[in-house]
């Protein structure tokens, strides 16, 4: 308990994310999600400490800086300061954003590092192995896929380097126990099964925390040839923000530390849960409370990539859909265990199934009715009946299950409950039919009753969306004309005050129209993928591949039986295509090149064997080859076409 405010700490943080590129949705996830619990528990009265921020060195940056033709600290300003935008556009309550290039961190960097060595946890030695220098990573004969890096699938080169250890195998025994003897500190439940059994009974080897083959990163002060190397550094940023020192550390750290939470995703857990509380024993410092590991945001089946066209950056969405409703899709469509899977079609029916409709629809109808039969005034409720007892009690559970779900960072179904609610509203509603009661005059009292109970339960609503949807709670809460919005009034039901005066109802959320939107999107997402190869063709040379990758490819002759526009789109053809054996559906993107009819009747190529995508809601089971150039308003593109074989030929 803090004597001068006489509240609870808790510090909560996210993974500091890399500053290689503007991150995209994904990305963002984690940010709204760590925002959420931080409100949450800030409206329950704990001192909350949230922290985000950017981890900033290494080898990547240092080349990515390279081909942007900057400094490597130019680079990460920039790319930190789009992360940080990105943070701010999302709304989220973040209340200190930590860079790993701040002068504060990179002492205490040095100093821990130091300490370490001098203690004998970190020690001299060499690296050998193969290395793969765009994941900065070595790696065994045995971990190579096809002799390349497992990870990325580049080249990799023998190399040997002089580096430091960390000496994790001296805490392994003590490690394990930790982890038993402390059920939540690794939570779920089945990324602690994960860690003990992969990880840490396998047997712990010392971990590489120095390099000389880069510079960009904070240098070993007795020993300048080597940076401290990637997780040293990162990690240490929980600690560094707080006033960490191991010469004596400040008031700040002793309040918050340890942390009660930290939020990473599911590719991280192993380095929170074993380098950092390795770390942490070596240095003699509590660990953290708990480890929240959560799943990843996909897009659709696949990994989110600029390269692949189907990226979206939140802070392109908010502006074609508003904050709060990003922020809802993003914590409603991830579920607790498994990873999430955007896509154009959820983001569209979430916004007008359950805001526009469900929610939206509810406050503006309740407010309207109140307005026309009582002139805006709230009503006392003189006139109750059994089934009002039905709506006080939901809210009151409402409030429970909520607390239940964020305790357990069940966040998704935390909002779920909040919208059940609204749900629970709207049966209400159909229930006391409250336009019949306006038709007798004898019903008022109960008319009066019924529209203030709606307004009490909207206010249950509004209060417990602030951790999720912070605007559409202020705007609620403002149309109901009522400030009484602490977590408290939420203990007993009856708080709104009668003779309150509603303003005007004014729409929540106004409904999507998916076709303009799906527009919208697809021209963001070219406008990406463009911005992308651009970057990439600086990267990267376009990579040699063996004859049999490219056998693996079938091209075919086929021809255009039929051609039709698709209605929801401007650029994508539906096309008949005659294969030789039988005609299938392609989807191709040349509708601003091509008529329907010009193509109908001509023999084109195309790869027979892609895996079938739905586009626009129509299978594609092929691509059609076009020879392109240029790009946006000047690209042109010319479908390749063949005379004189017949549909079915092989291209070789
Ligand atoms: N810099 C390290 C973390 C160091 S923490 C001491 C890192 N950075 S990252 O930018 O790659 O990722 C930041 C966080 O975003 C990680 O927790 C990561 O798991 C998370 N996500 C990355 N892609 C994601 C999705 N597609 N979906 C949800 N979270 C994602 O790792």
């Amino acid at each position: 308990m803090c004597e001068k405010c006489n509240k609870k700490p808790y510090y909560i943080t996210t993974a500091i994310a890399y500053t290689s590129r503007k991150p995209h949705i994904g990305n963002s996830y984690e940010i709204v999600l760590t925002d959420a619990i931080a409100r949450y528990k800030r409206m329950q009265g704990y001192d909350v400490f949230f922290q985000t921020g950017t981890d900033e060195h290494g080898q990547k940056i240092e080349m990515y800086a390279q081909s942007e033709g900057c400094s490597p600290k130019e680079y990460v300003d920039k790319i930190s300061g789009e992360i940080r935008d990105i943070c701010d556009v999302l709304n989220t309550s973040y209340d200190y954003f930590i860079r790993t290039t701040d002068p504060q961190h990179e002492k205490t960097v040095q100093k821990i590092f130091k300490k370490l060595y001098e203690q004998g946890d970190i020690y001299k030695g060499s690296y050998e192995g193969l290395y793969c220098t765009p994941c900065e990573s070595f790696w065994t004969e045995t971990q190579l896929v096809d002799g390349k890096c497992p990870d990325c699938g580049r080249e990799v080169k023998p190399t040997k380097e002089e580096a430091y250890f960390l000496r994790l195998s001296k805490y392994q025994k003590q490690l394990e126990e930790y982890i038993e003897s402390h059920p939540d500190f690794i939570y779920p439940e089945s990324r602690k099964k994960e860690m003990l059994n992969n990880f840490i009974k396998p047997g712990l080897q010392d971990l590489c925390v120095s390099r000389t083959s880069f510079k960009w990163g904070i240098p070993v002060d007795f020993d300048p040839n080597h940076v401290v190397y990637v997780w040293i550094d990162a990690l240490s940023n929980y600690i560094t923000s707080l006033g960490y020192d191991p010469d004596g550390s400040s008031e700040k750290y002793k309040k918050y530390w340890p942390a009660d939470a930290h939020i990473v995703g599911k590719d991280i857990v192993r380095f929170h849960t074993i380098y950092w509380p390795i770390m942490l024993m070596a240095l003699g410092q509590p660990l953290p409370k708990q480890v929240f590991g959560h799943p990843w945001l996909l897009f659709g089946e696949d990994k989110m990539s600029k390269s692949r066209g189907n990226v979206i950056y939140a802070d392109e969405l908010v502006k074609l859909i508003g904050v709060d409703a990003v922020r809802y899709y993003l914590l409603s469509e991830m579920p607790f265990g498994n990873d999430g899977s955007a896509s154009y079609e959820t983001i569209i029916e979430r916004f007008n199934s359950d805001l526009a409709n469900t929610l939206g629809n509810l406050v503006n109808r309740t407010i309207a009715m109140n307005n026309k039969y009582f002139d805006g005034i709230v009503q006392a409720p003189t006139c109750p009946e059994p089934l009002d007892d039905e709506l006080k009690q939901f809210c009151l559970d409402t409030v429970k299950k909520v607390d239940d779900c964020i305790t357990s960072f069940h966040i998704s179904d935390a909002l779920e409950t909040v919208m059940s609610l609204a749900k629970r509203c709207n049966k209400y509603i159909d229930e006391t039919a409250p336009w019949v009661l306006a038709k007798d005059e004898a019903k008022r009292e109960r008319l009066g009753t019924v529209l203030y109970d709606l307004l009490e339960a909207i206010r249950y609503v509004a209060v417990l969306l602030l951790p999720f949807m912070p605007d559409t709670h202020t705007n609620i809460l403002s149309q109901l004309n009522c400030d009484i919005a602490d977590y408290d009034s939420l203990a007993e039901f009856g708080k709104t005050v009668a003779g309150t005066k509603l303003g005007e109802p004014v729409p929540l959320f106004v409904r999507i129209d998916p076709e303009k939107l799906y527009e919208e999107i697809v021209e963001m997402q070219r406008a990406n993928a463009a911005e992308e190869k651009a970057i990439e063709e600086i990267e990267e040379e376009i990579p040699e591949i063996p004859i049999d990758d490219f056998a693996k490819c079938d091209i075919r002759v086929g021809e255009v039986k039929a051609c039709e526009k698709i209605k929801k789109s401007k650029k994508l053809l539906k096309f008949n295509i005659f294969d030789g054996s039988g005609e299938r559906t392609i989807v191709s993107g040349i509708a601003k090149f091509y008529q329907p009819e010009d193509l109908v009747g001509k023999k084109i190529l195309f790869v027979s064997n892609l895996k079938p995508v739905k586009l626009c809601g129509v299978e594609s089971r092929g691509m059609i080859l076009s020879a392109v150039e240029g790009e946006g308003d000047d690209e042109r593109l010319q479908v390749l076409t063949i005379e004189g074989m017949p549909a079915g030929s092989k291209i070789c």
